[in-house]
């Protein structure tokens, strides 16, 4: 395990402690009541603790990285209790999820898609394993965010503008944490047929918003359908 992983997971198990996960969830108006939920890029499992509060019908945690299932095994056996559901874990890799067309109610996929190389495939797949009428949740990045580390020099934040650059240039990620611009994830979104119907910022940093949260539903009617 690195430091990173370290740090990482003692912050996200502080948010979880203090409120801040099950507010994410509610200023978004999602609960996984009853629901089959879906968690894409679970990192430490503090998201599938809080929803599992809600006791779904069938909870399931991917990720791409053994370590954080690891941590996200060892965490929920300690913090689930009895009365909640506990979830299904497993090594996935968006954008090629193992699972069937139309599986879930709800898929969230908090802060990963800085990580994706390409936001349109990782959507589709997404939504591909939505049920119709079910509903995506989503967070990122945007340019607010590497502006807090100005404060102090460091590379990281110059770093993720260029990589931003040139991903706005190519349409590819090249590098990790690339910086995203809501608005352009909307219009994917309603291009491949989810809709938009909420969208959180938690603050913006010299008018530029730093970390976004978006709720959207898959309609009914497919986009081929309809033209
Ligand atoms: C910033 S962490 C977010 C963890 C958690 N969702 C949260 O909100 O705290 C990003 C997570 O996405 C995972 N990840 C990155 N790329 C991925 C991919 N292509 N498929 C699945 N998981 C991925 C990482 O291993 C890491 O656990």
């Amino acid at each position: 395990m690195t430091e990173w992983h370290r740090a990482y997971i003692q912050n996200a198990y502080r948010e979880l402690e203090d409120g801040i996960t099950r507010r994410q969830l509610d200023a978004l108006r999602i609960d996984a009541i009853g629901k089959r939920v879906l968690d894409v890029g679970c990192g430490p499992g503090n998201l599938l603790v809080a929803l599992s509060t809600d006791t779904p019908e069938l909870l399931v945690g991917v990720d791409i990285d053994a370590i954080f299932l690891e941590s996200a095994r060892s965490h929920i056996s300690k913090l689930i209790h009895r009365y909640s559901v506990d979830p299904a874990l497993l090594r996935a890799v968006l954008p090629t999820l193992p699972f069937a067309d139309a599986s879930f109610d709800l898929v969230t996929c908090f802060l990963v898609m800085p990580h994706v190389p390409d936001d349109k495939t990782a959507l589709t797949e997404l939504a591909r394993v939505l049920k119709p009428g079910g509903t995506l949740a989503i967070s990122g990045h945007g340019f607010g965010f590497p502006l807090r580390y100005l404060k102090r020099f460091r590379l990281k934040p110059l770093q993720m503008y260029l990589a931003s650059l040139i991903y706005g240039c190519i349409g590819k990620k090249w590098i990790r944490n690339t910086l995203q611009n809501d608005r352009k994830i909307c219009d994917i979104l309603k291009g491949i047929g989810v809709m938009p119907k909420v969208r959180h910022y938690n603050k913006k940093v010299l008018g530029c918003v730093a970390t976004y949260w978006i709720k959207a539903i898959k309609s009914d009617v497919s986009p081929k359908e309809t033209q």
